[in-house]
This record gives structure tokens, C-alpha cells and sequence, in this order.
């Protein structure tokens, strides 16, 4: 058993998080998690490219809302430090700005001293928390103490609700987390669909679920509602690779589109 500060870190059970750093070529992964995701890449060779793309949207997003004057970030399912992270990305355009990252692997936290990298005028915090409790979650003192919550923030969840099944209540708490938002707040998520290819995605969340992760794919429908009662921005909910392409990033094959995007704003 491998421990951190006295945490088991359940190095011998595949993680989400370090599966998704291995997809992006990272090395925060160990056998299990390279055994899992080597049976979904055998599955869904795309899988690579996705995950790369999904990262590039939220470089994009942050980057429009950051432009947009927006300058309090909380990033839940923050995931495995890939550079650049949010809050670079964010402080590149407002140095002052403020990030909350949050997310409740024990192995993410071990690697958070990559995250609170601030620029002197800005700031970062990392909190482990669970998104299913998002009372827990709001009341964390590195949030607390970050975060103005009567300013604007942009929240994001990305790749992170599709871990959440509806058993456990994910549109309620997305709910919650959008009440406590002021207006001119954001809300940023993308999430894996089967819409496109459901066959290949019900392999893909067979072997998830095989290796003890839940996972639930959502319609377009079903994504949508998170966004209800907010304005969404263009283009929309669209494939994550559609949402504000840059024209100096290499174009994703449509194949890897498997998952949906948007961002809206609290009117
Ligand atoms: C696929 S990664 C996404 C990382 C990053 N958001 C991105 O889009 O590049 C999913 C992350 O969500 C985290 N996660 C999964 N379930 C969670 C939960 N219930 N509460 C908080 N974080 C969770 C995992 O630990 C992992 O770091």
C-alpha cells in the first residue's frame, strides 16, 4: 500500500485522473491505471487526441472569459498538473487573477504544489474536495479565503460530470454550485457523449467500469440541462473540438469527437 500523509493512494486500483495523464503523456501513472487505459486506447485509439483536445478547450475558454474581464477561477476535477494549467492560462491575460483547484484524488494533491504557482499579484489554493458535496466543498477555507463569491466567477467542470451518474445526484449539484454564483458568473463544462458512436462508447465505459470507475455518457439533452436558466455563449453546445477552434491548431479528425462543450453566463 502506497501512502501520502498518512492517505492510502490506491496505487494498485486504475484512476480516472491518472488514466487521463496517461492519454496526455504524462507520468503520474502506474500500472493498473496504464492497464486500464491500454485496453480503452486498444478500444478507442482516438482517445489520445480527445483528451488533448478537451485540455485545448479549456485553454480556450479560460482564455475568452479571462478576455472577457473575468478574474476568479474555480476549476473543479482539476485532474493531474499538464502544463499549461488553468491558472496560467488565466493569469497570462490577468495577472491578478484568483484559482481554486479542486479535486478528490489523494494523487492530485500530492502533485498540487504544481498548481499554486501564482503570479505575485494573482493567487492560487487547492482544496480536496468532492463535487458530490458541494456544501463541503463551497465551506473549504482555501476556497473561502480565495474566492470573492459575490464577484463574477467562472466555474469549470470539465470532463468531470461524466464521473457524477445521476444516482448521485449530478444535475442537483451543478444546480447548487450555479446558486451561489453572482450574475456575470460562468459555467464551464465538457462531458463525454455517446451521441456520435454509441457502440464504441458503451465499450469504452464497460472497461471504466470494469476497473471500478463509474462512468455515464450524456445526450445532448441531457448536457444541456446543466446550462439551464443561463445564457449560453456562441457557438453553443457543440463537439468539444468545434467550440472556438483556433485556426493555429491542427484540426481534430471528427472521429475523436466524443465529447460536447459550452460555456454560459448567469444573466
Ligand atoms: C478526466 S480528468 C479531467 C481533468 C481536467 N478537468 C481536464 O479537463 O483536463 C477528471 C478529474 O476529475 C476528478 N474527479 C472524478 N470524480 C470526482 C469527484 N467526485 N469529485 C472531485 N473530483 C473528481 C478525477 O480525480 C480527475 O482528476
Amino acid at each position: 500500500m502506497t501512502r501520502y500523509d498518512g492517505v492510502d493512494l490506491r496505487l494498485n486500483v486504475a484512476h480516472s485522473a491518472r488514466m487521463y495523464d496517461y492519454y496526455l503523456g504524462g507520468f503520474t501513472n502506474f500500472a493498473a491505471d496504464r492497464e486500464a487505459a491500454g485496453h480503452v486506447l486498444a478500444t478507442a485509439p482516438w482517445v489520445r487526441t480527445a483528451a488533448r483536445a478537451n485540455r485545448s478547450f479549456m485553454h480556450r475558454s479560460t482564455r475568452a472569459l479571462a478576455r472577457a474581464g473575468i478574474d476568479q477561477f474555480i476549476d473543479i476535477g482539476t485532474g493531474i498538473p499538464t502544463s499549461p494549467n488553468l491558472h496560467e492560462v488565466a493569469q497570462g491575460i490577468r495577472p491578478r487573477a484568483r484559482v481554486v483547484y479542486a479535486d478528490n484524488d489523494p494523487i492530485v494533491l500530492t502533485h498540487a504544489l504544481a498548481l499554486l504557482t501564482s503570479t505575485p499579484e494573482g493567487r492560487t489554493a487547492y482544496v480536496e474536495a468532492d463535487v458530490t458535496d458541494p456544501v463541503a466543498l463551497l465551506a473549504a477555507p482555501g476556497l473561502c479565503e480565495t474566492i470573492d463569491l459575490t464577484r463574477p466567477v467562472a466555474l469549470s467542470l470539465n470532463a468531470l460530470l461524466h464521473f457524477v451518474p445521476d444516482a448521485q445526484g449530478a444535475h442537483e449539484l451543478v444546480d447548487h454550485l450555479k446558486s451561489v454564483l453572482a450574475p456575470g458568473s460562468a459555467l464551464v463544462m465538457s462531458h463525454l457523449t455517446a451521441d456520435f458512436d454509441p457502440e464504441e462508447i458503451g465499450r469504452v465505459v464497460g472497461i471504466y467500469q470494469a476497473a471500478g470507475t463509474a462512468v455515464q455518457a450524456r445526450s445532448h439533452g441531457e448536457f444541456a440541462r446543466f446550462f439551464d436558466g443561463w445564457d449560453l455563449l456562441a457557438p453553443g453546445i457543440v463537439p468539444t473540438v468545434d467550440w472556438r477552434p483556433r485556426a493555429d491548431e491542427p484540426p481534430v479528425p471528427a472521429s475523436a469527437a466524443a465529447g460536447y462543450a459550452g460555456v454560459a453566463l448567469r444573466p
